[in-house]
């Protein structure tokens, strides 16, 4: 199954209570063989009317804090841990996020990422399978068997409680160096006993070119 026959197959998902007051599913959006994942709560009231994760204010914001370490949305992939909006905005449940769960694992391993940012408690705690406090673990990197793991506070957060916006910012900006040294680690040889040949030189991914 390719990352659009996911999408296609949760068009009319019922399998959860959200799929009573949602307008759309809101699958994820961006490249399809993303090296960077974003994974976000759950769609809000825009994204659930446009069908596209991080488009209201806590978007614009994440798009702008991209833009500040060269990131574009086009080039990265971003979905949220479920995948309908809660009503009224409310947290989603235990039991929501373990029944979204397959579908963001099933994303993750049909695009692959090599560094997955994890917005807020929500996401931070699903993909790490522990319950953590996002203040605690924010800028730290996680050495996943899939995939880095890197959680930031949640945009929404920052504008809510403008406090965090500083914060947020350094953690965009200690992502700008994680990015940089995971791309060295990939561009160094293997080690001088088996230095590759001119023939054998390394060459960047097909995709992205971002490590
Ligand atoms: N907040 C999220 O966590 N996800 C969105 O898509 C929008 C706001």
């Amino acid at each position: 199954m390719n990352l659009n026959e996911l999408a296609t197959s949760l068009h009319d998902c019922r399998q959860c209570g959200l799929s009573a007051n949602r307008t759309q599913v809101v699958f994820g959006t961006g490249h399809p063989n993303a090296s960077i994942m974003f994974v976000g709560e759950a769609p809000g009231f825009h994204e659930d009317k446009q069908g596209i994760p991080f488009v209201g204010a806590a978007g614009k914001l994440l798009t702008q804090l991209l833009e500040s370490v060269g990131l574009s949305r086009e080039e990265i992939y971003i979905a949220n841990v479920v995948k309908c909006r809660p009503p009224n905005n409310r947290n989603p449940s235990p039991e929501e996020i373990d029944t979204c769960r397959p579908f963001l694992e099933q994303q993750v391993q049909l695009i692959q990422p090599k560094l997955v940012c994890s917005l807020g408690n929500f996401a931070t705690q699903t993909l790490l399978g522990r319950k953590v406090g996002i203040t605690k673990v924010r800028g730290q990197v996680f050495h996943l068997p899939q995939f880095v793991l890197f959680p930031l506070l949640h945009p929404a957060a920052a504008l809510h409680q403008g406090g965090l916006l500083t914060p947020l910012r350094e953690d965009f900006q200690k992502l700008k160096s994680v990015l940089q040294s995971m791309m060295e680690q990939s561009d160094s040889p293997p080690s001088s006993e088996s230095a590759p040949t001119d023939s054998q030189a390394p060459t960047l991914p097909v995709q992205m070119d971002l490590f």
